[in-house]
């Protein structure tokens, strides 16, 4: 039987069994604060000063995190009511966007309420949310989603380029700016965002360059200068077998040429796996070795109710494993070809699948890494009725 390869491990993590979490109790997410901080650094020195860092929350909404995170950004960006609370007690109101169809008028309410940017998704939307600013006797922040005529190329998730239920047509945002406009609300801009999980540089730059091309061209239209435009991101992490890192460098260059054709204006990009997802590695333990039809299993005490992405069930169109290691024996040759399974009853529970590694004890831990992003917060928890996982920020922030 040959091996599946498996992804690479973050160079943070190339010597994790130093740690002490091996005798901690598992399942568990560790998150590694000064990975976070790293990789924010990293960005700062490669975006131009004039293009804003924002983290987008669903990514990793774990409120210690969100409490160091939220210094060394500029804004943070909510899909939700509940994130928007958690957000605002971080930062400002005017740093906090929220973005996200079918906000409720509760939510609508809270934002407006707050002084928080609200991305309009719809008319309907835009007009609910006038109505709101009008019954609340106060002056919405209001930005423009727009729904781009192009996506971005190579990226895990697409968002543009397709009939959508994120933002509104590109050809019908300048009426809509001028509706917002002559009814008094605070135009904020535009929020553009054409995909996620990318690490075709080329694709970034050429996605973020027609992104300014269309703020343009609309603001144009619209014969009104955006005060923000927010160039989505969609900076992608090494999950696979073959993946290779974002060059930040080279988008932050090209970025800076872009931007520096729209004078007046001020930009950002809205980033949320690149700033978490390698941070994190999920701690699972070995509860059974089994042997069937000539294969072997390593039944864990995690999976799929947990780590929903790593199974490869988080809007992945073929499985493949995300990189894995025992946890105490890093630094080890393979000796034997497993799968790691869950204890749930369902085959899609396969952390993962087929994969060479040194020989797992009964009570061994395996790691498995760029776990940091869409990890427990975006995994069905109350499948089969298991205790919630421990989540666990280790180091501090570096400022
Ligand atoms: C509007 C919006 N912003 C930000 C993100 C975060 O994307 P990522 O975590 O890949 O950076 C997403 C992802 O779905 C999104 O839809």
């Amino acid at each position: 039987m040959n091996s599946k390869a498996f992804g690479p491990i973050p160079p943070e993590f190339r010597h994790f069994s130093a740690l002490p979490w091996l005798d901690e109790v598992t399942p568990a997410y560790v998150y590694d604060f000064g990975v976070v901080a790293a990789r924010i650094a990293g960005l700062r020195a490669a975006l131009p000063s004039q293009v804003a860092l924002h983290y987008a929350i669903k990514a990793n909404p774990l409120p210690a995190l969100l409490a160091g995170i939220a210094p060394l950004v500029d804004g943070l960006d909510v899909a939700s009511a509940g994130e928007l609370a958690r957000a605002l007690g971080h930062k400002p109101a005017e740093a906090v966007s929220f973005a996200g169809p079918g906000k409720r008028d509760f939510e609508l309410e809270a934002a407006i309420t707050a002084g928080a940017t609200l991305n309009l998704e719809s008319e309907g939307e835009a007009e609910r949310a006038l109505a709101m600013g009008e019954r609340l006797g106060a002056t919405p922040k209001l930005a423009v989603r727009v729904n781009p005529d192009f996506e971005l190329r190579g990226s895990g998730m697409r968002m543009g380029g397709r009939a959508s239920p994120f933002g509104i047509d590109a050809a019908r945002v300048p009426t809509l700016v001028k509706r917002l406009i002559a009814a008094g609300a605070d135009w904020r801009g535009f929020h553009i965002f054409a995909g996620s999980q990318s690490l075709d540089t080329a694709a970034i730059i050429e996605t973020q360059a027609a992104t300014i091309a269309l703020a343009r061209r609309l603001s144009d239209e619209a014969g009104a200068v955006p005060p923000l435009v927010n160039v989505g991101g969609g900076f992608g992490i090494p999950y696979f077998a073959g993946d290779t890192p974002v060059d930040v460098a080279a988008v932050g260059a090209a970025l800076a040429q872009a931007a520096a054709t729209f004078a007046g204006t001020q930009f950002a990009v809205e980033l949320g796996r690149y700033l978490v997802g390698e941070a994190g590695v999920y701690l699972t333990r070995v509860i059974d070795r089994k042997e069937s039809q000539g294969e072997t299993f390593l039944v864990v005490d995690g999976g799929l109710h947990q780590h929903l992405a790593a199974t490869g069930n988080f809007g992945m169109v073929v499985r493949r494993n995300y990189p894995v290691a025992v946890a105490h024996r890093m630094q080890d040759g393979a000796e034997e070809i497993v799968s790691v399974v869950g204890p749930l009853c369902t085959p899609l529970d396969r952390l993962a699948d087929k994969v060479a590694l040194p020989r797992a004890e009964v009570g061994d831990v395996i790691a498995i890494f760029a776990s940091g992003a869409y990890g427990a917060s975006a995994s069905p928890a109350a499948f089969l009725g298991h205790a919630p996982v421990r989540e666990v920020l280790a180091g501090i922030p570096h400022t």
